[in-house]
Order: structure tokens, then C-alpha cells, then sequence
């Protein structure tokens, strides 16, 4: 397995100013080795409605700039909230928009869930993933229940993952499977 630097594009379910899970996005961007590059995708919340009659030619272009990012990413890590047991619709746009695309078939994705409960939207985006020929690398499978706690005491839990190698293992883990698939 040779090693090379790592691009992984980091997408967040939530729009909120305070999204623990772009929280738990940030962490790990700050904990990765220094041959890798996290960056947290900041064009969800601009995306048009999905139109398939918008695709092809008449893609617009944030959509065309998401696609290429995506394209660029070694991996993809996702953090994404559960609403009503579902996938929130933003979310779920933002992947109607790469259903039909070649950009993601094949492309390994971890997920970073910073909510004790969400499983139904594990399970949901999982499926969906999967119906995308997404590769869900569940070793690489990141929990941590910061969600709904003050921002102090999130801050002390990521630091405490952060120095029990928690953030970095599963970053590791992830980067090991997307060097030995080349
Ligand atoms: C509209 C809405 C619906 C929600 N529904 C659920 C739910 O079904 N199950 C759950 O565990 N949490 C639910 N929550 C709580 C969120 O998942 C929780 O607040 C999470 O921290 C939000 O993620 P964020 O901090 O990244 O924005 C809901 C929150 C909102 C705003």
C-alpha cells in the first residue's frame, strides 16, 4: 500500500449556525495527519431544488462546482442530523442532485454522527448511499453524542476524543481502506 496526500470532502446535514455535526466535521478536519485535507462542503444549503429536467446541459452551475468537488474528493465523510426519523430534505437534495452522475459510484464515505439517538437517518442514508454505489466504509464508523449538550461541554468531549486518538484512529482507518482500494 503506497501512501499519497488524501482530499476528503466533508458534507454536513445540517444548515443550522450551530450544527453539532458540522462540529464534529471541524474536529476532524483539525485532527487529520498532515497529508490530508478535509474540506466542509459549504454549498448544500445553496443548491436549486433538484429538477431532473435541470440536468445535462441546463446543470446549474453551483451544481456543476459541487459534482467537481465531489469528483476531486478521495472520500466523502458525512454528519448528518436526524429530522422526523428521516433525512433532512436539504440533504437529501444535495444527493438527489449526484443520483445520475458519475462523480460518486465507488467512492468511499465515512460516517461522523454526533447524536446518541439518529439511527433511523443512519439506516435511511445508508440505504440511499448504497442505491448510489457509494462504498460506506462502517470500520471507519465515528459516534459521538455531542448533540443537544452546551457548548462547553462539547467542546471539552471533542477535545477529550481528540486526545484519546479517537477522531485520528477512525481518520486513519478510513484513509488505510481508501489507500488499499488505490
Ligand atoms: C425539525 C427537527 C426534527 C427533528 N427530529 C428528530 C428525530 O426524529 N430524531 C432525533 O433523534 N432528533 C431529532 N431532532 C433533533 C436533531 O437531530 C438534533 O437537534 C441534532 O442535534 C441537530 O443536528 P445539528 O446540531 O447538527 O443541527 C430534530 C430536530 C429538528 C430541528
Amino acid at each position: 500500500m503506497t501512501s499519497r496526500p488524501l482530499f476528503l470532502y466533508a458534507l454536513c446535514g445540517s444548515q443550522r449556525q450551530a450544527s453539532s455535526s458540522r462540529r464534529l466535521l471541524e474536529a476532524l478536519r483539525l485532527a487529520c495527519p498532515e497529508d490530508t485535507t478535509i474540506e466542509i462542503c459549504d454549498l448544500i444549503g445553496d443548491l436549486p431544488i433538484f429538477n431532473p429536467d435541470h440536468e445535462g446541459e441546463r446543470t446549474p452551475a453551483i451544481v456543476e462546482t459541487f459534482a467537481a468537488k465531489i469528483r476531486q474528493a478521495d472520500g466523502l465523510i458525512v454528519s448528518c442530523p436526524e429530522y422526523a426519523h428521516g433525512v433532512p430534505g436539504g440533504f437529501k437534495n444535495a444527493l438527489d442532485w449526484l443520483v445520475s452522475r458519475d462523480e460518486i459510484p465507488f467512492k468511499p464515505l465515512m460516517f461522523a454522527h454526533a447524536s446518541h439517538r439518529g439511527d433511523f437517518v443512519l439506516d435511511q442514508l445508508a440505504e440511499v448511499l448504497r442505491t448510489m454505489s457509494l462504498r460506506i466504509v462502517l470500520e471507519a464508523f465515528l459516534r459521538l453524542p455531542i448533540a443537544g449538550k452546551s457548548d462547553e461541554t462539547q467542546a471539552a468531549l471533542l477535545v477529550q476524543a481528540r486526545d484519546e486518538g479517537l477522531l485520528r484512529g477512525r481518520l486513519d482507518h478510513f484513509a488505510k481502506v481508501i489507500l488499499s482500494e488505490g
